[in-house]
């Protein structure tokens, strides 16, 4: 029997929808307000993209279950949009366990990269790590964070520091990018600490005159394909300095700024990236009142950690005094050896109780905030599915189920609370 749509949801509890009037990101009024449709039902359409979302009497009446390729009942559960993770570093070998009995002891995260630990540890055992190795643990790391909702994933390297390691680690991205039901974001981070033996200027010229130029040679003959460029901006690892000219130079080369910044001091990484024209910051654990301001001027987003300062016990990201200002607020797990975390609803759970976020901000921040991003990616996948999804315009546009742009919602607009008759 033909079918003209391929999936019905039909009578959940509730289905909550980011408001979608067009808007590619959210900010303070914006976050407060989810759609949330008590008793609904969800029509996906057969290009894969939602075509009708309503209370359930009203898509019954408007759509026969015949020409459904499936229909899924979502008696008593809720539908949420799919969770986006805006920054992992999720490829790496060797476990850092023994580093939790040196942190409980006292050490700090710097007394332990100082001493030779923490990133170098990692970068040991990642540099002396098989490429199919690394992919074996990503993609088992990528499906655990899947099987927590995440839909589309920010990826970067890091663990390398030079440039046989890094190439290999955005590689191993790029072969889980290529098959795996998941939409990845793919980051460089050759700046992610100064190479045991190396200066931060040698270092810094090694990414300038070696790491990036090959880079650009690689992607130019499309054998990759990378999105953004990180730097660890923090006293003893890059400085203001460097940082922007690693920045400067990934930009040119067409990356998204995407970078760490006043994580354990105030280092003006905000007022750097609000100038640079950075896609995001991360961290901010320590932003100033003028870096906060940078960036809701200059619309760049912060990208909160809540799993970051809960194990190392720094103080919370300033989220409140963020989202006040009208910063675009997303937020990520920051999974890595050190703070290991796949889950999405345990990073928005957090950023409520600790981060003091109301639990729509939190939603939206892990979806369409989460979701920024300055231009196409013209072969993103839908989860599960093969078809390629058309990004619904050019600036800046939300990925996953979170997608609206082009469907219609049924009896809606835009959507507000419907109090369905039945509960
Ligand atoms: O975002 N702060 C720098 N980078 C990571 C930690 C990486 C690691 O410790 O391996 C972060 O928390
Ligand atoms: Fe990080």
């Amino acid at each position: 029997m033909s079918s003209n749509h391929r999936l019905l949801v039909k009578n959940a509890k509730q289905v909550v929808l980011i408001c979608n009037s067009g808007e590619k990101y959210l900010t303070k009024h914006g976050m407060k307000n989810l759609c949330v449709i008590e008793n609904g039902s969800i029509v996906i359409g057969s290009d894969g993209l939602i075509k009708a979302v309503g209370p359930a009497e009203t898509i019954r009446a408007q759509y026969s279950e015949a020409a459904f390729d499936k229909v899924i009942d979502a008696t008593g559960m809720c539908v949420l949009p799919g969770l986006v993770d805006a920054h992992t570093h999720p490829v790496w070998a060797g476990d850092r366990v023994h580093e939790f009995a040196m942190k409980l002891a006292g050490a700090t995260y710097m007394d332990v990269h100082r001493a030779g630990g923490g990133i170098h540890f990692t970068v040991e055992h990642t540099r002396a790590a098989a490429a199919l190795d690394l992919l074996a643990s990503l993609s088992s790391r990528l499906v655990r964070m899947q099987r927590a909702g995440t839909t589309l994933v920010e990826c970067k390297s890091g663990y390398g520091l030079e440039l046989r390691t890094e190439l290999k680690m955005l590689e191993v991205i790029e072969e889980a990018r290529r098959t795996l039901p998941i939409n990845i974001s793919s980051t460089y981070c050759g700046a992610h600490a100064v190479p045991k033996g190396k200066t931060v200027a040698e270092a810094t010229e090694d990414i300038l005159q070696v790491q990036l130029p090959r880079l650009k040679e690689q992607m130019s003959a499309g054998k990759l394909r990378v999105d953004n460029i990180d730097v660890f901006c923090e006293q003893g690892v890059f400085d203001l300095s460097s940082t922007r000219s690693i920045l400067q130079a990934g930009k040119n080369l067409g990356l998204n700024i995407n970078f760490h910044g006043d994580e354990l001091h105030p280092m003006n990484s905000a007022q750097l990236g609000a100038e640079l024209g950075a896609l995001a910051i991360s961290h901010l654990e320590e932003v100033t009142d003028e870096g906060i301001a940078a960036m809701a001027k200059a619309k760049t987003a912060a990208v909160l950690l809540p799993t970051t300062a809960y194990i190392l016990r720094l103080p919370q990201p300033r989220a409140r005094d963020l989202l006040e200002a009208g910063v675009i607020v997303a937020l990520g797990s920051d999974f890595n050896p050190n703070a290991y975390c796949c889950s999405m609803p345990i990073v928005m759970h957090l950023a409520c109780v600790n981060m003091r976020m109301s639990m729509p901000e939190a939603l939206a921040a892990a979806t369409i905030n989460a979701a920024l991003r300055p231009r196409p990616l013209p072969h993103t996948r839908l989860p599960g599915g093969q078809q390629t999804w058309r990004p619904a315009g050019p600036q800046h546009h939300a990925v996953g189920a979170s997608d609206l742009p082009a469907g219609r919602t049924s009896g809606a607009r835009p959507l507000r609370r419907h109090q369905g008759q039945r509960r």
